[in-house]
């Protein structure tokens, strides 16, 4: 039989229409747009605002979006895995409560936590049930609401984060077109850098963890982006190399979005121009395990049938990973 692979079939995404700007944060922290800007190259992020406003209700609408531009029948949807670290609550999975409110009555469905890296760690997995064989209509939804474990008095972290959702349907081919190759790696010691401290298992919540403002995301920002800029870089440069790839050879490289500099920094080391690098953390910030989704949603149109993509991103765990995609569809 000949070899299956991945191929997405589809793409879209969601942000809430709440725009936190750099201008709105100043009235909050000791912070400035130019700050801002030139450190990390955020201008505003999206904020999900409401009550009982989950992580669900951003995955909801991208996956929706996906079955009804992809005309796909929600009962033939096999499997939904969910990226997040801001699961509606800690059981059940996220991807549960997606997959019944969009219908996917007949499928099965798991969350993937590995902060950053989670979309390219839950689309490798959704690959593998395609290539096995077992599979045949997979959704794969990054998504995450970063307010809500925020500290909105830390300016160090405050600034960086938004929240947004992005999906795409993974179907097989034997074509040599998809997911060709992927690298992905963690280093647990990296929990010292970027971590929550309270409201898990270790330190269940108590009156003293909610004073003491540890259920927000703490982060190490220098240490985080020194291990990010060598092994995102790093990485990107393993899986060209091994797939005998230049960056003459690359249409885009599509990177988590967490800082400009740490962005630039991969191309650079791929030898990868500004012209061919997807870019939208001026507009939507860190939105976690969204970043790479939303980007592909919003450069679709300029993808065409075989272009080399590489994926790659960077985040808590630490873990970090590289996707070498061949894009299967010409823009419609
Ligand atoms: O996606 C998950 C992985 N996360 C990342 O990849 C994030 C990696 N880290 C970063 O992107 C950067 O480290 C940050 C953007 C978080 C910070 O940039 P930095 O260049 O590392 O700045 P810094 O933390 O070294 O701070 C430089 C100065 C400090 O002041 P002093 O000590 O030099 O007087 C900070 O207190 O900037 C100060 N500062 C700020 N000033 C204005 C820190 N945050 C702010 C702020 N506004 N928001």
């Amino acid at each position: 039989m000949d070899k299956l692979r991945a191929i997405v079939t589809g793409i879209h995404g969601y942000v809430p229409e709440y725009r936190l700007t750099n201008k709105e944060l100043e009235s909050l922290v000791d912070t400035n747009d130019e700050w801002i800007m030139s450190r990390t190259g955020i201008k505003e992020r999206r904020i999900l605002k409401g009550e009982n406003q989950g992580t669900s209700v951003l995955g909801i609408e991208a996956v929706k979006g996906l079955l009804e531009k992809t005309g796909t029948d929600p009962m033939d949807v096999e499997l939904i895995i969910c990226a997040t670290v801001t699961p509606d609550m800690p059981f059940p999975a996220t991807a549960n409560i997606i997959a019944d409110k969009v219908g996917a009555k007949n499928s099965f469905s798991f969350d993937i936590g590995a902060a950053c890296s989670g979309f390219l760690y839950a689309l490798q997995l959704g690959a593998q049930f395609i290539q096995a064989g077992t599979h045949k209509k997979i959704v794969v939804v990054g998504a995450d609401k970063m307010s809500s474990i925020v500290d909105y008095q830390d300016r160090t972290t405050c600034i960086l984060f938004g929240d947004g959702a992005g999906a795409v349907l993974l179907e097989p081919t034997t074509e040599n077109l998809g997911i060709i190759d992927a690298i992905l790696k963690a280093d647990g010691s990296g929990e010292n850098f970027l971590h929550m401290k309270a409201g898990g298992s270790r330190k269940p919540a108590t009156l003293e963890t909610v004073a003491n403002r540890e259920h927000f995301a703490y982060q190490e920002g220098t240490s985080v982006f020194k291990f990010a800029v060598t092994n995102m870089a790093d990485v990107s440069a393993e899986v060209m190399e091994r797939n005998g790839l230049t960056g003459d050879d690359i249409a885009w490289l599509v990177p988590h979005q967490a800082n400009k500099r740490i962005i630039d920094a991969t191309a650079n080391r791929m030898g990868v121009g500004p012209e061919k690098v997807m870019m939208n953390i001026e507009r939507y910030g860190n939105t976690t395990a969204a970043t790479i989704p939303l980007c592909l949603w919003e450069y679709e149109s300029q993808l065409k049938k075989g272009d080399n993509l590489i994926l790659a991103a960077f985040g808590g765990g630490f873990t970090w990973g590289a996707i070498y995609m061949k894009w299967a569809l010409d823009p419609k």
